[in-house]
């Protein structure tokens, strides 16, 4: 069964009144479709089961159009920031700024300066040296010790980050030793962080999370600490199978049920945009090389590089479904790299000239965007009701080569 997000008009993107082949009319290919009803459901659920104090706060670096972020800033998410730049989307964006959490690991001076001068929810710290640069700053800025848990998320490597070999946080014997040396007048410590990884399945893991988490607390509490939230990281993996639906309402809840004396915080950003969002492409040219068919299409691995970098598969169709009987292709894009594919075994019916819908690209999709090739980005639409919007106008040559110096 298709998710609840999607719906067969338009194949699996919630775009209920408009038809993809209408708009492939009106906007050149590639493109970036995402839907706002769907991006509302999939925020929705997380925030469904959570408190007025807890906060839901939307992954920026999945997908940072200031467009999107509005969209949530409406429903009332917080937003986690991994640099000054996702910072200053999101209060364009409209957001408050105590509802902004910045992690990363090589935050400089003048990053924690600029945050505690916005007066964020929290500054995650993820080594000794912020701690000596926070604790000399104004405004006694509101931190949380991000640790590393040692855990594994039991997904792909590059996207792994809670085991103890892995660059971010600190460990629990360091959290403990910086809440020791510094006292509660000298550091305004109110919480604890942890990120074990992205393309989560298995529930029980945040569960086994939130026990290291309550345990730290407890020791950080007893050092007179006025610990107020726990912070369990990202979301929920999506389907790119397009086949199951896994339940932030429900993964909310059992959080809550075993956090019951902090206020929750949770950074999803996959789970809340990826099925909300596609690629148009169209085909280019249709060859075949030894003996692979291949359909060339005008996005590469510049515009969506989840195939090329994680081996990742989306799922492919054609926009305008026809009767004649499809065939195994490759996908691949026009970028000088034979990594530029989206994968072999796409059963399509396709020639030049038609389109193709790439799914589950709401996520790291543009976000992840590079001019690789001197390959203009393309436009990003957003459907809302019955009328879509361009969000980000398709780059020019001009956009390309404008800050260099000729
Ligand atoms: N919080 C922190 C500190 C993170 O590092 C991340 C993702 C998130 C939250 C959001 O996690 P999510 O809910 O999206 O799983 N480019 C990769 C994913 C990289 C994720 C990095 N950190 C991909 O396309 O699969």
């Amino acid at each position: 069964m298709r998710p609840d997000y999607f719906s067969k008009n338009s194949e699996c993107l919630w775009i209920e009144n408009l038809e993809l082949s209408e708009i492939c009319e009106e906007v050149q290919t590639p493109f970036y479709i995402y839907s706002q009803a769907s991006i509302e459901a999939a925020a929705n659920s997380y925030l469904k089961n959570a408190g007025n104090t807890d906060l839901i706060c939307y992954s920026v670096k999945a997908n940072s159009n200031i467009n999107l972020l509005k969209i949530l800033v409406q429903l009332g998410m917080g937003f986690d920031v991994v640099s000054v730049g996702e910072l200053k989307r999101a209060l364009k964006a409209g957001a408050t700024a105590n509802k902004i959490v910045f992690s990363g690991v090589g935050k400089s001076a003048a990053d924690l300066a600029f945050a505690a001068e916005q007066k964020i929810y929290s500054i995650n710290i993820e080594s000794h040296q912020e701690i000596e640069l926070i604790k000399n700053l104004p405004n006694n800025p509101r931190i949380s010790l991000r640790i590393n848990p040692d855990m594994a998320a039991n997904t792909h490597p590059y996207i792994e980050t809670g085991k103890s070999d892995c660059k971010f946080g600190i460990s629990e014997t360091e959290a403990l030793e910086i809440a020791k040396t510094y006292s509660p007048e000298e550091i305004n410590l109110v919480g604890i962080s942890a990120h074990i990884g992205s393309q989560i399945t298995d529930v029980s893991l945040f569960l086994e999370l939130a026990e290291k988490l309550k345990n730290l607390a407890t020791h950080l509490k007893n050092l007179g600490h006025n610990i107020d939230h726990l912070d369990v990281g990202g979301g929920l993996a999506i389907d790119y199978q397009l086949e199951k639906q896994y339940d932030p309402a429900q993964l909310v809840k059992d959080l809550k049920s075993s956090i019951t004396d902090y206020d929750l915080l949770m950074e999803p950003g996959r789970s809340i945009v990826a099925q909300s969002g596609a690629v148009v492409t169209s085909v280019i040219t249709k060859k075949t090389n030894g003996q692979r068919d291949f359909l060339v299409v005008d996005v590469g691995m510049n515009d969506l590089m989840r195939p090329a970098l994680y081996s990742a598969r989306h799922a492919i169709e054609e926009i305008k479904n026809s009767d004649n009987a499809s065939k195994e292709y490759e996908v691949v894009g026009p970028v000088c790299e034979t990594a530029d594919s989206f994968g072999a075994g796409h059963l399509l019916n396709a020639d030049a000239g038609d389109q193709l819908i790439i799914y589950s690209t709401g996520a790291y999709g543009s976000s992840m965007g590079s001019n690789y090739n001197s390959r203009p980005k393309p436009a990003e639409i957003l459907v809302s009701k019955d009328k879509y919007t361009v969000i980000r106008k398709a780059e020019s040559f001009e956009d390309l080569i404008k800050l260099e110096e000729i």
